[in-house]
């Protein structure tokens, strides 16, 4: 059996459609602050992409593109005028940051109303409860593309493998809001082949490229694909080995174009989002 693909692409051109009419019906007159330090070519892509999004969407984007040697403290001045700033309703740090700054003291000083990321504690908390405004990027697009298959997570066995802040943990209190049976698996997991296979729902988000191979896949699964890696040749490659898995699941995100896109059509909504909990309190 071969697998059906899920199209990031035109799943998240869909959401960013319904952001624009949004904005446009509500005349809405939105901001987001997009702030990058240093040069890291992969940030520079995705902070374009952003900005891209932005125009798209009709929302208005503020770049502050600052030098590597960027201090922790101008670093948080610039975050403190952004949460006092009214035309901003969205903030976001593009991660990694240099060394030399405290990424967790950043993403703190961001105003939890502005946190498009859903990264600040307090709203990472609110994941954990149930109770929140915005969800994590990268995790709730996922959950975009299962529930475009139209399988029903309740029940269901679910797999991520990979426990970050950022994606592995938020992904998987998303699947157990929708009653899904989730295990995280990491790399002191014993027999992770074994504990992936039995998987209907598979969420590799390893950082490592072709790391998912056939044999970790359930027949007809659905594989969801966060891994972004750059391989010598300059490709870019999933953390899933598409070319056998898409012989064995039921549907499959490819790299690129499936979980990428998702990321930051799921960054306009939230901003949309921000721009509500700011104005109609
Ligand atoms: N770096 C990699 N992914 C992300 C993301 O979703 N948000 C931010 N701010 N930085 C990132």
């Amino acid at each position: 059996m071969s697998a059906k693909i899920i199209d990031g692409k035109a799943i998240s051109a869909n959401v960013k459609e319904q952001v624009k009419a949004e904005v446009e019906r509500d005349k809405l007159d939105i901001g987001l602050a997009v702030v990058i330090v240093g040069d890291d070519p992969a940030s520079r892509v995705y902070v374009n992409n952003k900005k891209k999004a932005c125009e798209f969407c009709g929302i208005k984007s503020y770049e502050y593109a600052l030098p590597a040697e960027t201090s922790e403290e101008q670093l948080l001045e610039l975050v403190d005028t952004l949460n006092a700033d009214k035309k901003v309703n969205g903030i976001l740090v593009q991660l990694p940051l240099p060394d030399h700054i405290n990424e967790k003291k950043i993403i703190e000083r961001i105003s939890r109303d502005k946190d498009v990321d859903a990264f600040h504690e307090s709203n990472v908390g609110r994941i954990m409860i149930g109770n929140f405004a915005f969800l994590p990027c990268t995790p709730a697009g996922c959950m975009e593309l299962i529930h475009s298959t139209g399988i029903d997570v309740s029940g269901k066995n679910c797999v991520v493998i990979g426990r970050s802040n950022i994606v592995g943990k938020p992904m998987a209190m998303l699947l157990l809001h929708e009653n899904g049976t989730v295990t995280i698996c990491h790399s002191k997991t014993k027999n992770l082949a074994e504990v992936c296979a039995a998987a209907d729902i598979l969420v590799a988000a390893v950082g490592r490229a072709n790391f998912v191979t056939a044999d970790m896949v359930k027949e007809g699964a659905v594989v969801i694909d966060v891994g972004i890696n750059r391989l010598e040749n300059g490709k870019l490659c999933g953390d899933v080995k598409f070319d056998e898995v898409s012989e064995k699941a039921g549907y499959i995100t490819p790299v690129p174009g499936g979980v990428g896109p998702m990321t930051i059509a799921m960054l306009m909504r939230n901003t949309v989002t921000a721009w509500r909990i700011q104005n109609e309190k």
